[in-house]
């Protein structure tokens, strides 16, 4: 079985990946390490630096007989300030920004 994560050096991917590589599946992986690490990859993992949004990684999908789909821009990092301004009156918001 192989199966292809996207986001795979994230938290859930590799995490899911070192466990799918101890169950003996082979395990393809994307990610453009905009937020993951490359030493949290399991040294098992087929890593392809690339962006989810890139046409090149058509030919990875191919022989997969799974995909994952975890690549995703975190937004809530830090929810209490996320929570925080969202609440902020809008004139104060574009304040903050300049
Ligand atoms: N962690 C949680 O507790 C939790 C709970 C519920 C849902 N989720 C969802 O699960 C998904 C993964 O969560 P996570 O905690 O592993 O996030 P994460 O930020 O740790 O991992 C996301 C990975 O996607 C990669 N990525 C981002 N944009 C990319 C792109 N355009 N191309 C290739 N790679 C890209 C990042 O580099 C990162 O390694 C997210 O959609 C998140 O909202 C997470």
């Amino acid at each position: 079985m192989r199966v292809l994560i996207t986001g795979v050096a994230g938290f859930i991917g590799s995490n899911l990946a070192t466990r799918l590589v101890a169950d003996g599946t082979e395990v393809v992986g994307i990610d453009n390490l905009s937020a993951g690490l490359r030493e949290h990859v399991h040294p098992a993992v087929s890593f392809h630096h690339e962006d989810i949004r890139s046409r090149g990684i058509a030919p990875l999908f191919v022989r997969a007989d799974a995909v994952v789909h975890l690549a995703a821009k975190n937004c809530l990092a830090d929810p209490v300030e996320t929570r925080a301004a969202a609440r902020r009156p809008r004139t104060q918001k574009m304040a903050s920004r300049r």
